[in-house]
């Protein structure tokens, strides 16, 4: 039996679901309410495809075998014939709601019905459902086509099997799951945030600027893009109301607090290289330099590593993952050279919490204080591995 998948939304992340599914020989469906997003869609999926035909990854017939898989709909009704839909419109749990009503008035039973929201729960997206028991978080990373990470978040509601199956269904594209629990952030973009917050705070503080800063996380680090490369790249309207997000659903914890450097960024239209300047000014040759003190480098990368560190840690404590899915997670989602439970083995716990500890009292601000789990295992003497 083929299997059929709908998507719902056709832009950026709408378009690459679609290449994956239709790659691993499913039978795509295409919904937009803009007509002129299906017929980019489509167009965008054939280029993409012929660029890995001309990296040798597919011949012409596999293109047109993979592109005859998908088809555009115009009218919704056209999807009731699915075993999954996977909906990517626009970040709005209102619409969002509306239209998995909509869509449980017209497909079977068995339908699988998934959101890719970034940072709405699940739960409230399944509660305009009847039948809970069929929706689910499946999360795919941008560009979906090259990043191999895809998170699965069953809502308090969401029944074992439809968990089983959207997992079965996932791997089966060659992707990477892990089992998120449906809070804010989920995995990745919740441990995610001290890269970006911390390394605002320590420039806002006057110890480095961006470019010192990004040296610091790239050569201690390894990591590919410092964190203001990173945040111009994803932009700073999108990373600035992913932060304000996470910090609101978190009941306005510190640890998550926003900042007005950024804010101010994002109000000013300084998105980054979407729009030729943001942390950085693109349209100049050459790009500020860093400064290179080893000494100043490490205290940037410990005191950053250490916040990434204890988010990681809070999150197993709070068991929103297993240890292997919170670490596998940031290497797979967002290119990180390990995980960061194994990063915290390697530097050492009492390390990481010595320095948490110091900002702490130096600051006097809730943000630092160490997640209970560090506490424990400096206390013990064990290790997360
Ligand atoms: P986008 O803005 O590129 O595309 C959204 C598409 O949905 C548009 O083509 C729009 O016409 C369509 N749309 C809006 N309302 C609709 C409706 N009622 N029925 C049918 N189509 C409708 O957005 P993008 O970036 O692709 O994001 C989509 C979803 O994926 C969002 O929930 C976002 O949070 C999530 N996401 C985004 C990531 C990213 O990096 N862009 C990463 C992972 C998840």
């Amino acid at each position: 039996m083929t299997f059929i998948i709908g998507i719902i939304g056709t832009g950026a992340m709408g378009a690459g679901i679609a290449q994956v599914a239709a790659t691993y020989g499913c039978k795509v469906l295409l919904h937009d309410t803009n007509v002129a997003m299906l017929e980019k869609a489509i167009v965008g999926i054939n280029h993409s495809l012929t660029k890995l035909v001309e990296k040798g990854k597919f011949n012409n017939n596999e293109q047109a075998a993979i592109l005859s898989n998908i088809t555009s709909h115009q009218n919704l009704e056209d999807l009731k014939g699915c075993n999954m839909i996977i909906e990517a419109i626009v970040e709005d749990l209102a619409v969002k709601q509306r239209v998995f009503s909509a869509l449980e008035q017209l497909v079977s039973d068995e339908c699988i019905l998934a959101s890719n929201t970034s940072s709405l729960s699940i739960a409230s997206i399944a509660a305009a459902c009847k039948n809970k028991e069929r929706v689910i978080g499946i999360h795919f990373f941008n560009p979906a086509v090259l990043m191999p990470l895809v998170e699965l978040i069953p809502a308090l509601t969401t029944s074992q099997k439809v968990f089983d199956e959207s997992l079965s269904v996932i791997k089966s594209w060659g992707k990477v799951t892990v089992k998120a629990k449906d809070t804010p952030g989920f995995i990745v973009n919740r441990l995610a945030r001290p890269y970006y917050g911390e390394a605002i705070k320590i420039y806002e503080e006057g110890m480095a600027d961006f470019a010192t800063i990004d040296y610091a996380m790239k050569t201690l680090g390894g990591f590919k893009m410092g964190p203001f490369e990173l945040m111009d790249f994803i932009g700073n309207d999108v990373n600035y109301r992913v932060t304000e997000t996470v910090w609101q659903q978190f009941f306005y914890d510190a640890r998550y607090r926003p900042s007005l450097t950024q804010k101010r960024l994002f109000e000013a239209g300084l998105f980054g290289r979407k729009s030729g300047k943001g942390y950085y000014d693109y349209s100049v040759a050459e790009m500020p330099q860093p400064n290179i003190d080893e000494a100043l480098a490490k205290k940037i990368f410990t005191r950053i590593i250490s916040m990434l560190i204890n988010e990681a840690a809070e999150a197993l404590l709070l068991q929103i993952g297993t240890r292997e899915d919170l670490d596998l997670a940031m290497v797979k989602g967002v290119n990180y050279k390990q995980g960061l439970l194994k990063w915290a083995d390697e530097i050492g716990i009492n390390e990481i919490l010595n320095e948490l500890n110091e900002l702490h009292q130096w600051f006097g601000d809730d943000r630092y204080r160490p997640s209970v789990l560090l506490k424990q295992k400096a206390k013990e003497g064990s290790k997360f591995f």
